[in-house]
């Protein structure tokens, strides 16, 4: 038995000029959430097609569950699958949504029967089979959407986007739903989204994609706290990015030059003077006080550009010498204004230096 339940290795698929898939190589775990991230664009719905059946790469190799399946069609694959613009079918029932897979497959009426009131009951539908679509809220179609992707117990889920017709607050639960279920099932899941809070909540692993490439894998902490490139930091989350070169190393500091601002960092293993380093630091790491009450060669000054409250935090933005501009996210009440001085203290261990290491 193969470690892997997929395995996507060296995968690329062109549409004429358009890369959309290059190079990607990435293996997913037996039972395992992974989630492919990214903007618009890049490639997410081409790879889950690829795994689907439904293109076939122009270059690598498909396996699941160990068996090569580049090139079989894809009702050979065994999966379940919920779709962005999934549509229930309107003129039957829900119980006949959930069935309508079985009845493909050729299972006989009690077999269905008995499938289908499990599946309901999975969602947490029983008692809604007589329904149709039309009477049903859009997350409980979702959940029925749900429900025929599993009553045939593919050995693979996979979801492209399936939240996205929902408001914000039904999608919020049925993230946890989603997640729920695919533990009590103990399935291998392949989620695609573009929402970097629901990729977070969900994930075991997420896969961030950009340009049709997968620029880090890893768990939602460790590409939260360890990006290996902006673009990552950029896309999960907000940064503050931190560009500058090395002008000094003091014992457990490094000094940064960053525009006109001395920004001192912490150590450092082999950084060099003159050296470029790229650092980020999130928005709620920012310590914000009144002017002169912080000192340190990680405190500077700027001046708020812009308060905005946001009920559970307030969000600033400041300005610090001439041209750098940093966000700052902090809970609780309105300290500052907008014109007001303040002191920033930029914690040495939060500004952390992109691709890895340390400064
Ligand atoms: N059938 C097609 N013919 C030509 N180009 C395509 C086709 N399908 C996708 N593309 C292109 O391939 C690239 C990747 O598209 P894909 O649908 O995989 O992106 P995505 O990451 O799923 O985006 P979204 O988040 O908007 O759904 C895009 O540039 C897209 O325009
Ligand atoms: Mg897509």
């Amino acid at each position: 038995m193969s470690d892997y339940m997929i395995e996507f290795v060296n995968v690329t698929k062109r549409y004429g000029d358009i890369v959309a898939n290059e190079h990607i190589t990435l293996q997913i775990k037996r039972g395992e959430l992974m989630t492919l991230l990214g903007p618009s664009g890049c490639g997410k719905t081409t790879a889950l097609r690829c795994l689907t059946g439904h293109n076939h790469p122009d270059e690598g190799r498909i396996f699941i569950d160990g068996q090569d399946v580049t090139d079989l069609p894809t009702y050979k694959r065994n999966l379940g699958m919920v779709f962005q613009n999934f549509a229930l079918f309107p003129h039957m029932t829900a119980f006949e949504n959930v069935e309508f897979p079985l009845r493909i497959r050729g299972l006989s009426q009690s077999e269905r029967r008995e499938k289908v009131v499990e599946a309901l009951k999975l969602v947490r539908l029983e008692g809604y089979g007589s329904h149709f679509p039309r009477q049903l809220s859009g997350g409980q179609q979702q959940r029925i959407g749900l429900a025929r992707a599993l009553v045939y117990r593919p050995s693979v889920l996979l979801l492209d986007e399936p939240l996205s017709n929902l408001d914000a607050k039904l999608r919020e639960e049925m993230r946890f739903e989603i997640k729920d279920l695919q533990v009590r099932l103990g399935i291998t899941a392949v989620y695609v989204t573009h929402d970097q809070e629901e990729a977070l909540a969900l994930s075991d692993r997420v896969a961030i994609m950009n340009k049709g490439r997968i620029e880090q894998v890893g768990t939602p902490e460790e590409i939260y706290e360890r990006p290996g490139s902006q673009f990552v930091a950029d896309f999960i989350g907000l940064s503050n990015f931190l560009e500058g070169t090395v002008t000094a190393v003091e014992g457990e500091t490094t000094y940064l030059a960053v525009d006109n601002l001395s920004l001192g960092l912490a150590t450092t293993a082999g950084a060099r003077v003159g050296q470029r380093v790229l650092a980020f630091v999130r928005p709620n790491e920012v310590e914000l006080a009144a002017p002169g009450t912080m000192s340190g060669p990680e405190v500077l000054e700027g001046v708020v550009e812009k308060m905005t409250y946001l009920g559970d935090k307030v969000d600033y933005r400041l300005r610090l010498g001439d041209r750098l501009m940093l966000r700052v996210q902090s809970g609780g009440t309105v300290r500052f204004k907008a014109g007001e001085r303040v002191a920033v203290r930029l914690p040495m261990e939060r500004c952390r230096v992109i691709g890895g290491g340390k400064a």
